[in-house]
């Protein structure tokens, strides 16, 4: 049996009130009355109702005003207006203005009970899809992961999945597609989250330095050292190490690390004495691993050994779903960050954001939105704020320069007259000089695209 709710009935006529309260207090539930607006409206403030039953026609406030009121206030509340036979209309109004259902007069008390009922399932379900947005949302939220799309929800998952196991793990993507926000991730979900995550960029490292860097080194090992030093074994012994960018790594040292991880022991330059570590393993590569392998770049039993669990993060021109919501999510950072108060993205700009290619993944989406935040002039953000660095100079596409186009234009012409140089030259309005150094310098040749039909 379901418990009683608290309902608060407000009429003006006296008969109606003890009606109201007879009958829903027979069915166990908690009644309190009010004669007018102004009193149902000072409850309101008091107590928490889960029902309003509300006539509409009052004197001093009305009906209507006491309903907007309410749902102003607390939109949750559910409202049940009483209307008389001939008011219809304002019933619908009141429906309009939020009002669950209602009741006309005269009505019996199954009628009532009736309504009461569904409107009890209606809080019911409200309820529970409160409760579960929030789950959801808080299963969402991963450390700023951002992206609801089904492959994000999938990565989350299975973040949340490896994160406290030890097992080794490979994140591959293009550059600015959140790999490190992933490898850090995975840190804060595990085991290890208070012990440190060490990074490892191969990329930024010279080569000659290393194994010193990865290893540590002795004192007086090689020119420079002058003191002993600890590696990132060492610093992230306990912890996570993060390499990043792996497929940068020389193949001499590859087979050291190689070596480290299979024996969990190290040593440091110089030295013979070896180390035991505990360290889990997370890589990241934008580069193709396999290709690596083929071309003998990338040891393959390295490759192994690394990747026991591959993720990979999609480009985001492949999670255009994902682009509304991590724009906003840019735009509320950067307001914050910034000290801004741009309100929102314009409908336009957001479908060109929508529609853009994003060579620069996650990360342009962010420097596009930051930059637009602190230019933007008033408080929404329009297509001219947004600004793509790689639209307009090293990314654009080879076929838009001045020359290409020429190149194009001259080899259509010459085509189109045969070859006939002096007629080329004439209808592209040159002299024929011009024409040879262009076609020298372009390196067209007859016959050089497409073969000549006929
Ligand atoms: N899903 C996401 N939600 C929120 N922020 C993201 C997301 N993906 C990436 N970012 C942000 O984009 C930026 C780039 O991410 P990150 O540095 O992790 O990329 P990366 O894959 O390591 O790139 P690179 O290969 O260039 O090093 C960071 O500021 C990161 O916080
Ligand atoms: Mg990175």
């Amino acid at each position: 049996m379901t418990e009683g709710l608290n309902i608060l009935v407000v009429d003006d006529e006296e008969a109606m009130r003890d009606a109201l309260y007879e009958m829903l207090h027979r069915k166990g539930h908690n009644v309190t009355v009010a004669r007018d607006g102004y009193r149902g409206l000072k409850l309101l403030d008091s107590k928490d109702f889960d029902i309003v039953i509300l006539d509409l026609k009052m004197p001093g406030i009305s009906g209507m005003e006491v309903l907007s009121e309410i749902k102003n206030k607390n939109p949750e509340t559910i409202v049940i207006v009483i209307t008389g036979y001939a008011t219809v209309e304002s019933a619908v109004n009141a429906m309009k203005l939020g009002a669950y259902d209602f009741i006309p007069k005269p009505f019996t008390p199954p009628e009532l009970n009736a309504i009461i009922k569904r409107a009890e399932e209606k809080r019911k379900l409200a309820i529970e899809n409160i409760y579960l947005h929030e789950q959801l949302s808080t299963y969402m939220r991963m450390d700023g992961i951002i992206g609801e799309s089904e492959a994000m929800i999938k990565i989350k998952e299975l973040i949340r999945k490896i994160a406290p196991t030890d097992s080794t793990i490979l994140i591959s993507g293009e550059s600015g597609t959140g790999k490190e926000l992933v490898a850090r991730a995975i840190h804060r979900y595990s085991k290890r989250k208070n012990k440190p995550f060490v990074t490892f960029d191969c990329g930024s490292i010279v080569e000659s330095l290393f194994e010193s860097e990865l290893f540590g080194h002795v004192k007086g090992s090689f020119t420079g050292a002058i003191a002993t030093r600890h590696g990132k074994f060492e610093l992230g012994n306990r912890g996570t190490i993060f390499f990043d960018e792996i497929a940068n790594i020389s193949i001499n040292v590859q087979g050291k690390l190689l070596r480290a991880i299979q024996e969990r022991e190290i040593s440091k330059v110089g030295s013979t004495q070896t180390i035991k570590i505990d360290v889990r393993i997370i890589s990241a590569t934008n580069k193709d691993l396999v290709k690596g392998i083929r071309d003998g770049t990338f040891r393959e039993d390295l490759f192994y050994r690394l990747s026991v669990i591959p993720i990979h993060l999609p480009p985001l021109r492949e999670q255009r779903d994902d682009i509304p919501i991590l724009a906003n999510y840019f735009l509320g950072r950067y307001n914050r960050k910034r000290k801004k108060g741009v309100k929102t993205i314009s409908e336009r700009a957001m479908h060109e954001l929508t529609t853009y290619d994003w060579p620069g993944n996650v990360r342009e989406l962010q420097n596009i939105i930051e930059r637009a935040v602190v230019l933007a002039k008033g408080d929404i953000i329009k297509p001219a704020d947004l600004f793509y660095p790689s639209r307009t100079d090293s990314e654009r596409p080879a076929d838009s320069t001045l020359e290409s186009v020429e190149k194009e234009h001259i080899n259509k012409i010459l085509k189109a007259c045969n070859w006939n140089k002096s007629k080329a030259a004439r209808l592209l309005k040159i002299d024929r000089k011009t024409l040879r150094l262009k076609i020298k310098k372009y390196g067209i040749k007859s016959g050089n695209n497409s073969p000549e039909p006929g």
